[in-house]
């Protein structure tokens, strides 16, 4: 058989998702297209999933600012998706829509696998800078993997209390303390688009001290090395690449639409190469 995936979203000219299947595709040998389906905000949004629905489609992803939108069009929705409120995924199986949200399950997926000695570290103290949606798909993802202690820590407390509401062994605190505090944690997740490119001299929190063996996360991959990312390399911690949770949503996607699972060999090494040009 011959697999029809895409990506719907906007601008997505040059997402790189169409270059990651694509090296899945190759290494499990199986056969099939990944393609680009702009969605101009000013079309209509309903016509278009019609147009879609009438393609020979086995699933898709969804990117900015359709995630949310995709949910009412759905025949079916994963707890985990539900609870996140936006979906990145849609398998397409006998006439039915089922939306999933690979987004925290992979990026949880990519920290494992260079981290490995956290698979059993569930009662490590996480620092969670953020509370927007890419937060939200981490912070249940992580709960769901069984990590206990999560501290989120927002520009606005209220998101922050908000997320964390019925999980009363987690806790909401304002940037200030987080970056009075950075000391006690194990791991520090920057989630936030603060650091981002153009703003590369920016960082959400400025780290001063960090625990000994701290690993530091942050989820930008424009560029690679945030300003947030230097100083914890400069205070002596480990350090993880925003570029792996691309590849590792990505992973699991293709794992919801084939069943298999592609291996990661070297890819990693090959984003980073275009990434940094
Ligand atoms: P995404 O879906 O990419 O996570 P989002 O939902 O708009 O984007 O969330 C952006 C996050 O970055 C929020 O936590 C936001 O803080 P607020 O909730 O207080 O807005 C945070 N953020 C954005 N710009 C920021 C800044 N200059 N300083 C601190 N936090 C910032």
């Amino acid at each position: 058989m011959t697999y029809q995936f895409g990506l719907i979203g906007y601008p997505i000219k040059h997402s790189l998702s169409p270059w990651i299947h694509g090296e899945f595709l190759k290494r499990t040998n199986l056969q099939g297209t990944y393609s680009i389906v702009e969605i101009d905000p000013n079309v209509s949004f309903e016509e278009e999933m019609r147009k879609l629905r009438s393609m020979n489609i086995n699933g898709f992803n969804i990117t900015v600012p359709y995630k949310e939108k995709i949910i009412d069009f759905l025949d079916d929705i994963d707890e985990q998706a539900k609870k996140i409120g936006a979906v990145n995924t849609v398998l397409c199986k006998s006439g039915k829509w089922i939306g999933y949200n690979t987004d925290g399950n992979g990026y949880v997926r990519s920290l494992q696998s260079s981290f490995p000695s956290l698979k059993e570290g569930k009662e490590k103290k996480i620092l969670l800078l953020g509370a927007g949606g890419a937060a939200k798909g981490i912070f249940h993802a992580l709960i769901q993997h069984g990590y206990q202690h999560v501290t989120v820590a927002n520009r606005s407390i209220d998101k922050a209390i908000l997320l964390i509401e019925n999980h009363p062994q987690c806790k909401a605190i304002t940037l200030k303390e987080a970056e009075q505090t950075t000391d006690q944690f194990d791991l520090i997740i920057q989630t936030s688009s603060v650091g981002m490119k153009p703003h590369v001299d920016q960082a959400i929190i400025h780290l001063t001290k960090l625990k000994e063996d701290a690993i530091v996360s942050d989820i930008i991959y424009q560029p690679l090395l945030t300003k947030l990312l230097k100083e914890a390399e400069s205070l002596g911690a480990s350090i993880h690449f925003g570029h792996t949770m691309l590849l590792y949503q990505a992973q699991y996607a293709f794992e919801i639409w084939t069943d298999k699972r592609p291996p990661m060999d070297d890819l990693d090494t090959e984003l980073q190469n275009i990434l940094e040009g």
